[in-house]
């Protein structure tokens, strides 16, 4: 491990003086930038920045196979079973793909994974940086830009699903049109505008530029943007020994580049087994999209399940009449909910610099015990956004363990009303629990286990002095 520390001649900090201030924050900066803290979540932008590579390259060969056009053509490809049968060029160039083109299916199954471990690597980096708290100031901008990103790749993973043309696209298609119409007032107008006219229109050719020019290139964009933000400051670090807001410990910035250069091979090699030998979206069961018919078990990919499940919580039908207009609470309001839920997270560094008047630039971060209260709300949140995303899948529970969906619905419904109500103190309790032990191992050292008696005859258990890695940690942990 390497350790910069800053000199002790260093200008102070908090002096009154604003030149000397701004002196001395350079000089930490400076200094703090040539190490870089390791720890297992750093890992996680690694795996995102491969899953967008790998994206990237197989999208670009699809982009030699595909044709997004939904004229109508006789399927006279290798598959037997739709042989004869008037499908859309999209969907027979994907077939295509899939079983004419050497090596199309894994490109394809590559590409499909990749999308489903994106958006899992970049919730899990939300979460660690919400609850190591690595939004507060200086980060607060970028905290924004993970979730865009992360919204962007949700976007790319919806665009890219319709592409094939497939029944399950269309199925996703028809729900996206439901909800959009359900926008009072402007709702049909922005159906019309989407799908060019009556579903399902020209989705299709719209959503194939969205998919392969506008989002990679705002995600392009957005990655900039986050990469040069990170070089403005020193990386953010968990507490531990020797370290501070001025004194960052870790490896140099060539070594973690050499880890993080390996683990982009073992994610590649990885994302290319699973396309290999794990079968995604096979469009040729599906069949072609037909707006006439939906099977049940149509599953969107799993990262739109809880907007899915927010749908499928509310009581159906649930409309009121105003101003001669019908007015689908049962898709506004779950989509309301939802909004809200979003725009909470995506604006909660600012929301709690306001609530706790925090206006300082913090380098070091904390672990979730040392502030019970946003790990409490971290949890809740938690806890709603899985009941939403257990409910996309209640036709799938009921297929296959034979739960009834209603049965399903309304313990959901009391999961995603009462669920959070419950988290949120049984967190704080907790965050409490494991700090005051923390603080007691300090004062009294860690049982031994050993029992002694004493002259007296009395018991006694022998403590051990706590480790001072672990005692920094434990001490730094309210910064
Ligand atoms: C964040 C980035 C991206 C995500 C999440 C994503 C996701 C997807 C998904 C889920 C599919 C459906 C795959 C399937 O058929 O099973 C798809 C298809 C497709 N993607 Fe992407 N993609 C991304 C970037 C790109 C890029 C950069 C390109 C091209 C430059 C591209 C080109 C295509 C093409 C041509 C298809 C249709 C062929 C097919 O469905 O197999 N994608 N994408």
């Amino acid at each position: 491990m390497t350790q910069h520390t800053l000199a002790r001649s260093l200008p102070d900090r908090h002096s009154s003086r604003p030149q000397e201030r701004r002196v001395a924050r350079r000089l930490v900066d400076v200094a703090a930038k040539r190490a870089v803290p390791l720890h297992w979540t750093s890992l996680l932008s690694v795996v995102s920045l491969t899953c967008l590579t790998v994206l990237t390259i197989t999208g670009v060969v699809l982009l030699a196979f595909y044709d997004r056009s939904t004229d109508t053509v006789i399927y006279d490809g290798s598959y037997a079973l739709l042989q004869g049968v008037p499908v859309s060029r999209a969907y027979a160039s994907t077939l295509h793909i899939s079983l004419d083109v050497p090596g199309g299916l894994l490109v394809r199954q590559t590409h499909h994974w990749a999308a489903l471990v994106l958006p899992a690597s970049l919730l899990l980096q939300l979460l660690s940086t919400f609850f190591t708290a690595g939004f507060r100031r200086p980060r607060h901008w970028s905290w924004v830009l993970l979730f865009v990103t992360f919204f962007l790749a949700l976007g790319a993973g919806w665009s890219g699903y319709g592409l094939p043309d497939d029944q399950l696209a269309g199925t996703g298609l028809k729900i996206a049109e439901g909800i959009v119409i359900g926008i009072p007032f402007i709702g049909t107008r922005l159906s019309f505008l989407f799908f060019g006219g009556e579903f399902p229109g020209n989705a299709i050719e719209h959503m194939y530029w969205l998919h392969v020019l506008v989002i990679p290139v705002l995600l392009a964009a957005v990655l900039a943007l986050r990469l040069w933000l990170a070089a403005q400051r020193p990386p953010p670090q968990l507490p531990g020994l020797g370290r501070t807001q001025l004194t960052v410990v870790g490896l140099p910035l060539r070594a973690i580049a050499v880890r993080a250069t390996g683990l982009a091979f073992v994610t590649t090699g990885v994302l290319v087994l699973l396309g290999g030998l794990m079968t995604v979206n096979p469009i040729w069961i599906h069949g072609p999209a037909d707006p006439a018919s939906s099977s049940s078990g149509s599953q969107p990919d799993w990262y739109t399940g809880f907007l899915d499940g927010s749908l499928r919580l509310v009581p159906s039908g649930w409309e009121v009449e105003f101003l001669g207009h019908t007015i689908p609470l049962a898709v506004l309001v779950p989509q309301a909910v939802v909004g809200i839920f979003l725009g909470v997270v995506l604006l909660w560094p600012f929301l709690e610099s306001r609530a706790t008047r925090d206006r300082d630039p913090h380098h070091m971060l904390q672990r979730p015990r040392e502030h019970p209260v946003r790990t409490a709300f971290g949890v809740a949140g938690l806890v709603f956004f899985i009941a939403l995303w257990a409910a996309g899948a209640t036709d799938i529970v009921t297929h296959v363990f034979g739960v009834a969906f209603e049965h399903q619905v309304v313990a959901l419904r009391a999961v995603v009303l009462l669920g959070p109500l419950i988290a949120f103190p049984v967190t704080v309790q907790l965050c409490r629990a494991l700090a005051a032990a923390e603080r007691d191992q300090v004062l009294d050292g860690v049982e031994s286990g050993r029992i002694l008696r004493g002259a007296e005859g009395g018991f006694t258990e022998s403590h051990i002095p706590l480790r001072p890695e672990r005692a920094a940690i434990v001490a730094r942990g309210r910064q």
